[in-house]
């Protein structure tokens, strides 16, 4: 098998809102990339290979004092660069051009710009003569450095792109990235394969192998640990490292009997027929125990993180010796993570948080470069089966924080059972755009009905559909009456308990998506 010389990307971060969307935009070309911070050492930037560096946009102003700055010897690299937005300015001053903070507010630019490109410059070229970009700065280049030529234009912006093909340097005010930019992703494509001479031939199955690769070297004959939930994560990690490294790994898969209709036993299935120790321990009853009695949803939360640690590394400590802990983060777990000044909402539990008393060499995190459509990608190629790559997201506190309210044996079973129909109800009637996470809530709530001529006191069970493309803001979605009528009529005729179902149409904020 001959290997390829390795083309990355390589993207420092000034602090700019879009820096992860610069790095899905140039793997969307076929070019792996990477964010890095700004201050990068030379020695990380040289072992990283970059065949092309990109400086992201960021809050602050190039002139200020304790700006942030790349290390100098960058510029000596004779590596093609494109600096963006701040990253522009950047290039701008560094080597010796005016950037002035925008006088008047006309001069400061926010949103779409109609831009006038000179196509003698490689970033344009085979693009239109005018177009729309996406702009948003207050600062701007007075004076353009010697040896650069401007190549963009826009009302507000003299000099909206700045560059020096003969150094390799390229500098846009406006942010390609956005989809805004109407030609946006073929400037990228035009700096990556024009400029930089990539290939865009950078796809999963190279960076499945090259995983493997690097995974069989660095455990050698070690033993791996991993705490299986069953979401895509995870189970990507897992089937990744059984790929690479066999019966070397072990999963462990608490049931914590918190799980949806049939789940676990999919997860068992999936998984014990791969080259792995699978261990899966059924630990509903122990849960339930702790559980019983609460009604605070923080406590519930609480309660079932502690639990699955102490049952995770019971079994830990049968294994005995473990070299290295493995874990399913992904690109957003990492750059999110430090960003903790936020009010806590709801303390989020994922399954695979890290143990404190097990005692390891090294945590594996081999997904930790991938973005989540390139970790179902990946889960495809490693054929896992689509139920399980496509999942919806599920918290790690399960079931319990559907049952509002204290959690028993039976209110589980009505909420299995009764997001089970919604879910099929849901997935039949096959073209609904735009859902993105629906469920089933046992409230605490009974009420009156009457069945045959009989008086009835039993469950209502909400309903819950939201539409969003993070999670952090969401709009409750207008499904067809006709679906929610056949759901209702089909819980209230088979599902024991429940003889009322309402419909939840609040968007987030003010509510959240699950209701504890
Ligand atoms: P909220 O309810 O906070 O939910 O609007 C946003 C998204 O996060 C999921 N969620 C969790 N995921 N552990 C998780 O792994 C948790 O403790 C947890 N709580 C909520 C929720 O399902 C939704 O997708």
């Amino acid at each position: 098998m001959t290997v390829q010389t390795p083309q990355n990307i390589l993207i420092l971060d000034f602090g700019g809102q879009y820096s992860q969307l610069i790095a899905r935009r140039v793997r969307e070309c076929g070019v792996y990339s990477e964010v890095k911070p700004f201050s990068l050492s030379l020695n990380a930037i040289n072992a990283f290979q970059p065949s092309g560096i990109i400086f992201s946009g960021g809050p602050g102003s190039v002139y200020e004092e304790g700006s942030p700055h790349p290390v100098p010897e960058i510029y000596s690299l004779g590596t093609p660069i494109l600096g963006i937005c701040y990253g522009c300015q950047l290039l701008a001053r560094q080597f010796g051009g005016t950037v002035i903070p925008a006088q008047t507010n006309t001069a400061r630019e926010y949103g779409k710009a109609v831009t006038r490109f000179d196509d003698r410059c490689e970033l344009f070229s085979d693009l239109p003569g005018e177009s729309i970009t996406w702009m948003s700065h207050g600062d701007v280049i007075s004076s353009v450095p010697k040896g650069f030529a401007a190549a963009a234009y826009s009302t507000a912006c003299p000099a909206a792109c700045i560059y020096d093909s003969s150094r390799k340097l390229y500098g846009v005010q406006f942010h390609p990235e956005v989809t805004h930019t109407d030609h946006g992703l073929d400037m990228l494509r035009n700096f990556l394969f024009r400029i930089c001479h990539c290939q865009g031939n950078w796809s999963m199955a190279d960076f499945r192998q090259q995983t493997v690769e690097s995974l069989r070297a660095k455990v050698g004959s070690g033993k791996v640990l991993l705490a299986l939930s069953g979401g895509v994560d995870s189970s990507v990690a897992a089937a990744l490292l059984s790929e690479a490294i066999g019966k070397s790994l072990t999963c462990i898969f608490v049931d914590h009997g918190l799980m949806r209709k049939n789940e676990a036993d999919e997860i068992e299935a999936a998984f014990s027929g791969r080259d792995l120790q699978f261990i899966r321990v059924n630990a509903e009853q122990r849960f339930l125990l702790r559980l019983a009695r609460i009604h605070s949803p923080e406590r519930k939360r609480k309660i079932i993180g502690e639990e699955f640690i102490r049952v995770f590394e019971e079994e830990a400590k049968k294994l005995g010796k473990i070299d290295f802990l493995a874990q399913g983060t992904i690109y957003p777990d990492v750059i999110e993570s430090g960003t903790g000044s936020s009010a806590v909402i709801k303390s989020h539990h994922n399954v695979g948080g890290l143990p404190e008393h097990i005692a390891f060499r090294e945590i594996l995190e081999p997904l930790r470069m991938l973005f989540k459509d390139e970790v179902r990608q990946l889960g495809r190629e490693l054929g896992l089966p689509e139920a399980l790559i496509s999942r919806q997201p599920f918290p790690g506190p399960g079931l319990a924080i559907r049952v509002i309210g204290d959690v028993t044996r039976r209110k589980l079973e009505i909420v299995r059972e009764a997001d089970a129909i919604f879910r099929e109800e849901l997935e039949s009637a096959g073209n609904i755009s735009n859902v993105s996470q629906y469920f089933a809530v046992l409230t605490n709530v009974r009420t009156v009905g009457v069945m045959g001529d009989g008086r009835t006191y039993e469950y209502t069970v909400a309903l819950r559909c939201v539409s969003t493309d993070d999670f952090m803001t969401a709009d409750w979605a207008h499904l067809p009456y006709d679906l929610l009528a056949r759901a209702s009529s089909r819980i209230v005729n088979e599902v024991e308990g429940v003889n009322r179902v309402v419909y939840d149409i609040t968007s987030k904020p003010p509510a959240t998506v699950e209701w504890e």
